[in-house]
């Protein structure tokens, strides 16, 4: 059972870290021989989710938004730490989605200036949770002296990086194919969260 990735690399800056760690994460999502998609969202250009508009749905950023959502099994995301949380950009890509994500995995990963990454890993986490979904029990983060023009350079965060790629691409299928099992048998209790509303 071959794995469909979406790496989303969470920063609107363009010469970012985040997206160094995009490219190694994946570059390991390759060699793990899963499918692969990348969205960084510095390039997406998505305005500021409005909820229920239809003109939003119609747009072509918002449709290959949800549309690589939904091919996804697995999601490697990456966000850089903005006062203690994820980027606004990634919050608002996760406010475009909800059962695009639900039943899915996904592997967590933050970049910051020094801090340890725990309160943004944390709240993509939960977000990922609030929308049914499911994240690895570890995750990774860089600081800025992790990196050198651009590119992760910490050995011991780099093979953390590859680790994530790998378990993603181990069990998100799984995953999918449990919950979309789950939710073929309907909306009773048999069902668990794949039946919740
Ligand atoms: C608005 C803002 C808030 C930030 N807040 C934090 C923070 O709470 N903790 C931290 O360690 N670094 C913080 N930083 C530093 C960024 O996490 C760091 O520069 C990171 O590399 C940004 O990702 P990028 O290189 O992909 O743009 C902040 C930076 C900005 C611009």
């Amino acid at each position: 059972m071959s794995a469909k990735v979406l790496v989303v690399s969470g920063s609107a800056r363009m010469e970012s870290n985040v997206h160094g760690v995009a490219r190694l994460a994946a570059d390991a999502v390759r060699a793990a021989g899963a499918e692969l998609l990348e969205h960084h969202l510095h390039q997406l250009q998505l305005p500021v989710m409005e909820p229920g508009s239809a003109a939003q749905a119609a747009l072509p950023a918002v449709r290959e938004l949800r549309g690589a959502a939904a091919w996804a099994d697995g999601f490697i995301l990456i966000t850089p730490e903005y006062h203690g949380n994820m980027s606004g950009c990634l919050k608002n890509w996760f406010d475009y989605l909800y059962p695009e994500l639900a039943g899915k995995f996904a592997g967590v990963i933050a970049v910051t200036g020094g801090g340890g990454g725990d309160m943004s890993i944390t709240a993509v986490k939960n977000t990922f949770a609030w929308c049914h979904g499911f994240t690895l029990p570890y995750h990774a983060a860089a600081r800025g002296p992790d990196f050198e023009d651009g590119r992760l350079i910490n050995p011991v965060v780099r093979e953390r990086v590859q680790r994530i790629a790998h378990d993603v691409v181990r069990y998100a299928p799984l995953l999918r194919q449990a919950f979309d099992a789950a939710k073929a048998s309907g909306a009773g209790v048999e069902s668990g969260v794949a039946g919740a509303r």
